[in-house]
């Protein structure tokens, strides 16, 4: 009796909890990134759909690995059903199977096939790994970028150029771009699935990792380590444009911001100065802080706060009326003097503000 009712208590449970996912999958509403917009695909950062000749190394690694593993599935799954029902017990039947101890020609069959697929599997996998490793030839005329992972956004320093941007990276098609990359914080992950696999951003160390994209297009990507509570958050974009378009848009992006001189934008300034120039910088003005996302072309980016919301205006009216109600950080435990930043925080700032931070910010092109 009561062993009934806990199981009917159970089954009711997981009718209910399968009831809420499907509840919260529906939850999902309007596109706060603005994929859409910018990417013709569901699968945005799907890696077996490689956009580049690292992605497609990976890939061509992937599926031989796959067909073989599929293959071992098969072959086992198979003969372990064969032998569950061929050899099982029969009602009536007291038949005892013949027991086996010990074969060396069966032994040996099963322990030379598997050292034979490992092997097989091994040779490209550690051929593929050490050239995925190694840094692009001189010759290759690589695009150096300087990556910094923070506490939840990415900094992207383009040397060549003098210039910083975050979350969005801009890279030339069809030219290899070679990442140093490195944690002001925590062990974050740079990920780019359609361009390259993984690779750690250690605190006090570099990793490398080479980007390439065949053709220009936009290619999503994330945090991929576990960095704290904004992790989910920790997105980026990169932009794979014509050579000409990239030296355009990195000639732009060295330029000094043009600072506003009247209207709203001006009172915005003000406002900036005051509240947000400890933690951002503007080139070419008295605003240098390095907490946080250099802001000189803000207005030139499709997203902010990670590359978690599209840059549109009611995102961020509700982002400066508080940033951690749209994205999860910890601002009370910021500590500029040592250097620690765990998100923005609440700067209280009234509507008349607020509107004109916004009319500031989309001055900044
Ligand atoms: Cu940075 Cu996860």
């Amino acid at each position: 009796m009561i062993e009934g009712s806990s199981h009917r208590k159970r089954a009711l449970l997981v009718v209910l909890v399968f009831a809420a996912m499907l509840v919260l999958a529906a939850c999902a509403g309007p596109d706060r990134l603005g994929i859409e917009s910018v990417v013709d695909s569901d699968l945005p950062q799907n890696s077996l759909d490689p956009a580049g000749p690292d992605a497609r190394s990976i890939d061509n690694l992937w599926w031989p690995v796959f067909w073989i593993a599929t293959v071992v599935f098969v072959v086992v799954e198979a003969a372990l059903l064969f032998a569950v029902f061929r050899f099982r017990r029969r009602p009536g039947s007291d038949h005892q199977v013949k027991q086996t101890h010990g074969n060396v020609r069966l032994e040996i069959v099963w322990t030379i096939i598997p050292v034979v697929l490992l092997a097989a599997i091994a040779i490209p996998t550690v051929v593929t790994l050490f050239d995925l490793r190694s840094a692009p030839d001189p010759d290759e005329n690589a695009l150096q970028i300087e990556v910094t992972g923070h506490q939840w956004w990415w900094e992207f320093y383009y040397p060549d150029y003098g210039f910083s941007t975050a979350n969005e990276m801009h890279i030339p098609a069809g030219r290899t771009v070679y990442l140093t990359m490195t944690s002001a914080d925590v062990i974050h992950s740079f990920w780019a699935p359609q361009l390259n696999g993984k690779r750690d951003l250690v605190p006090g160390r570099t990793t490398n990792l080479t980007l390439e994209a065949d053709e220009p297009g936009i290619f999503l990507g994330q945090c991929t380590e576990f960095c704290g509570l904004a992790h989910a958050d920790m997105r980026h974009r990169v932009f794979a444009d014509t050579e000409s378009d990239f030296e355009t848009w990195a000639e732009a992006q060295a330029e000094p911001a043009t600072l506003p001189t009247g209207g709203p934008a001006a009172a915005g300034w003000e406002t900036f100065q005051a509240s947000c120039a400890a933690c951002h910088t503007i080139a070419g003005s008295s605003a240098t802080g390095e907490f946080a996302p250099d802001l000189t072309h803000f207005a030139s980016r499709t997203t902010f706060g990670g590359a978690t919301f599209a840059n549109t205006d009611q995102h961020l009216r509700d982002w400066l009326h508080n940033p951690s109600d749209l994205k999860p950080m910890r601002p009370e435990l910021n500590d500029l003097a040592a250097g620690r930043v765990l998100g923005m925080p609440n700067l209280g700032l009234t509507d008349q503000e607020i509107d004109d931070l916004i009319a500031f910010l989309e001055i900044l092109e």
